[in-house]
């Protein structure tokens, strides 16, 4: 599936399963304390306290002001590759101007309590690195980082001849974000090490994503058929939320901190 199909999204009903406190379920702690192997997937409402937009979040959502279609395709750059440059510009700008959040550091925390440890994202925004996560598996691509449209070839440095968006210094093609576009390929090896690490886990966390855009939200499933405990963070239901075995309703940025000092606890209790 990863590399044939691009990014693709799917609407569906779901059963509500409400946790109204904090606490965390005696029973999720058991079987984390005895997890050797954790993988989560994270989504934009990771970055949400850091203030950064989500995509999806009704009003305050980058889709709910900008379209999709006009920036975020290969078309749309083809049409109009200024628009969707300035466009990548400001969110860059933005990004660079945010800070890791407490949903970030507890998960770089989180990476040291475990035998095996994997995190995949589908943000662009680098802060799981900054907030130190080591080997984080971007399927989306990093919008810190730039390439050549017509050869794929990372682009770190060009000369300012005041184009917009600039030319590759080697073959003069118009440069763009290294980010996975709708309707784009997936970046095969991404995708691959982020399906195994969702088949070969027993702690599998979907937190802070809406679980509709495909393949990403194809991994909860497949974590869930390969018998991995499946854990959704989220302060709103989504698709997934009635499949998974424990919902946690609530931001990343409380419920994570809250997880990992229930976890230490419990392990030295
Ligand atoms: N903590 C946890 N979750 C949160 C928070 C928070 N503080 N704030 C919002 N959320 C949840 C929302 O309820 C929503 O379910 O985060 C989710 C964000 O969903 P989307 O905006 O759809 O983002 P995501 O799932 O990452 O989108 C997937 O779609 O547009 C493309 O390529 C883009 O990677 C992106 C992909």
């Amino acid at each position: 599936m990863p590399g044939e199909m691009g990014l693709i999204v799917v609407v569906g009903s779901f059963k509500r399963r409400n946790n109204p406190s904090m606490t965390i379920p005696a029973e999720l702690l058991q079987r984390l304390a005895a997890a050797k192997s954790v993988t989560v997937l994270t989504g934009a409402g990771v970055s949400a306290e850091s203030g950064v937009p989500t995509f999806r979040d009704a009003q305050t959502g980058l889709w709910a002001e900008f379209s999709p279609e006009e920036l975020a395709t290969p078309r749309a750059f083809q049409r109009n590759p200024r628009l969707v440059w300035e466009w990548y510009d400001w969110r860059r700008k933005l990004v660079a101007g945010a800070k890791p959040n407490a949903a970030h550091l507890a998960l770089a925390e989180m990476q040291n309590l475990f035998l095996r440890f994997h995190l995949i994202t589908q943000n662009v925004d680098g802060l799981h690195q900054r907030a130190r996560s080591r080997n984080v598996i971007e399927i989306h691509g990093n919008i810190t980082r730039t390439k050549c449209s017509e050869e794929g070839t990372i682009v770190s440095a060009w000369k300012d001849a005041g184009d917009v968006p600039p030319k590759c210094p080697a073959c003069g093609g118009l440069l763009r974000p290294d980010v996975v576009w709708f309707e784009e390929p997936m970046p095969e090896p991404e995708m691959r090490q982020a399906m195994t690490a969702s088949t070969r886990c027993d702690f599998f966390f979907s937190i802070g994503t809406s679980t509709v855009v495909y393949p990403a939200a194809a991994l909860h499933s497949e974590a869930l058929r390969s018998g991995a405990t499946v854990v959704e963070i989220n302060p709103q239901p989504t698709p997934f939320t009635g499949q998974a075995h424990f919902a946690l309703a609530g931001a990343a940025g409380v419920v994570l901190p809250e997880l990992m000092k229930a976890l230490k606890a419990f392990r030295a209790s």
